[in-house]
């Protein structure tokens, strides 16, 4: 329909937060971050040489850390809050941070308090001569030992030699990082980072035309898209990324250490909307405003159907109030069951849009199907399931991410070309079109721009 290949070409640009790496930051990352084992949200585990088993923290926080544990997973993982290159807050599984305890002689460690001070600060020290070990001081000036299996203390003074007798010597482990903007900021520290993110947005997409809008501030780069876009006559739609707390627990919705906590409160809520509300303030007069979606890919469980209608209702009416013409796109929640499920909902409400998501990737279901299979599941699955989302009395449909990749290894470029056209022809009967994740990427093929110029994909 009019208006769906405009919108596509600026869904990129109008991420208000939470860029990731599938956006192309990565060439950002690798390049300049000195410490960059150490970012905000990295998992670190730490297996005591003495004891010879991890740190943990007992009933994944609340509670003691011990070190008896010969496995490591959730409650044996740390996540960084980076204060800078060498100072850090661990957030444990149950959200607590390590720190003292304030029984006994005060230097028990424990994981109690839910917000990190002065005595949930630690330096990491590591060895220059095998990275991998490493010693944690405490805010009182002594490291952390391992004194027995089941008692972890911070009182251990003075120089290592770093051998497998030091109790306070840990061989760590790094079990997960992100790699977004709240990682590349604070990564680049707070001299250099915004530097770093206005040349991002300043130059990773531009118009053809030699036009440079050189602003600051993220919300330029918005003000930039709204201002090519009229003069190139495309619309806009603006759809938020990264809501407080984090929807989905990803780097794109700009978690700091994956942890998802978007919808739990009325106040994170209430903030979400205030963002609606001021960009729809802020575009609403603008030609090119084609539609606000309210929030990217909140994911179930964590986001409940509940507090995600109450929120698709509240963003609407704030939608509404400044503009009767913009569509307004709600995002299916992933990992539900029912791709209805919000119809109650967007069907009492004009200019209401349903976005849902079709990649033949993350998920193992993918991982053994030849050319043909994934060619014949965009033919009778996702045609199947976009049917059941496409009504003619209910909400719009609108198929706001897909791409032309999949799990297979060494396609050629026919391969590639039959399964964007087969993708092409079937997410075109959404009613409300289509947007191709993304519209340049550094990978090839998410690049709906090589795409293209390659002669991959033939709008
Ligand atoms: C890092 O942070 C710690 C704790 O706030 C502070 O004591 C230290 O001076 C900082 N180091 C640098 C290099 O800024
Ligand atoms: C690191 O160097 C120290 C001092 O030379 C040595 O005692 C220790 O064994 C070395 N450790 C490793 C893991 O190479
Ligand atoms: C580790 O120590 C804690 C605290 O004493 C105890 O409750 C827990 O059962 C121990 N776990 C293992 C696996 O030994
Ligand atoms: C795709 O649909 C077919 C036909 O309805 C079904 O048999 C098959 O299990 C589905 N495939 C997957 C991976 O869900």
């Amino acid at each position: 329909m009019e208006g769906t290949i405009p919108a596509l070409k600026l869904k990129q640009l109008i991420l208000v937060d939470g860029l990731s790496l599938k956006d192309g930051l990565n060439l950002l990352f690798f390049d300049g971050i000195t410490n960059k084992d150490f970012l905000d949200g990295t998992g670190l585990q730490f297996k005591s040489v003495t004891v010879g088993k991890y740190l943990c923290a007992e009933a994944g926080g609340g509670n003691i850390i011990v070190a008896n544990r010969t496995s490591a997973s959730g409650w044996e993982t740390f996540s960084l809050w980076r204060i800078n290159a060498t100072n850090f807050n661990f957030r444990v599984f149950n959200k607590q941070f390590v720190g003292f305890g304030t029984n006994g002689n005060g230097i028990e460690i424990v994981a109690v308090s839910s917000t990190p001070g002065r005595s949930e600060t630690f330096e990491i020290v590591r060895s220059s001569n095998d990275s991998s070990r490493v010693r944690i001081k405490a805010s009182n000036g002594f490291f952390l030992q391992a004194k027995t299996e089941e008692l972890v203390t911070a009182d251990y003074a003075g120089e290592s030699k770093w051998g497998d007798d030091d109790p306070s010597v840990f061989v760590m482990t790094i079990a997960g990082r992100l790699q977004g903007e709240f990682q590349v900021t604070n990564g680049y520290g707070p001299e250099l980072a915004p530097g770093v993110m206005t040349d991002h947005w300043r130059t990773f997409i531009r118009p053809h035309a030699s036009t440079t809008l050189c602003r600051r501030a993220p919300l330029r780069a918005l003000d930039n898209a709204f201002v090519w876009a009229q003069n190139h006559g495309l619309k806009v739609v603006i759809d938020l990324h990264a809501a407080p707390g984090s929807q989905n627990g990803w780097e794109h919705s700009s978690s700091r250490d994956g942890s998802q906590e978007w919808g739990q409160t009325d106040a994170n809520i209430q903030q979400t909307v205030d963002v609606i509300d001021f960009l729809a303030a802020r575009y609403a007069k603008s030609p090119s405003l084609y539609a606000v979606e309210l929030i990217n890919e909140p994911r179930a469980p964590g986001a409940s159907l509940d507090s995600v209608t109450r929120y698709y209702k509240a963003g609407y009416d704030a939608v509404r109030k400044h503009s009767s013409t913009a569509y307004v796109v709600m995002s299916n929640r992933l990992s539900s069951d029912d791709p209805r499920e919000l119809f109650p909902l967007a069907s009492g409400l004009t200019g209401s849009v349903i976005d849902v998501h079709y990649y033949n990737l993350f998920s193992d279901v993918f991982n053994s199907m030849s050319v043909q299979q994934n060619i014949d599941f965009i033919n009778t699955n996702r045609s199947a399931d976009l049917s059941f989302v496409t009504t003619s009395n209910g909400p719009l449909s609108f198929v706001g991410e897909w791409v032309a990749e999949w799990a297979i290894q060494g396609a050629t470029k026919e391969d590639y070309q039959r399964f964007a056209k087969a993708q092409l022809e079937v997410f075109g009967r959404a009613s409300f079109g289509w947007a191709y994740w993304t519209l340049k990427n550094v990978n090839n093929h998410w690049s709906l721009e090589w795409m293209i110029k390659n002669g991959y994909i033939k709008l």
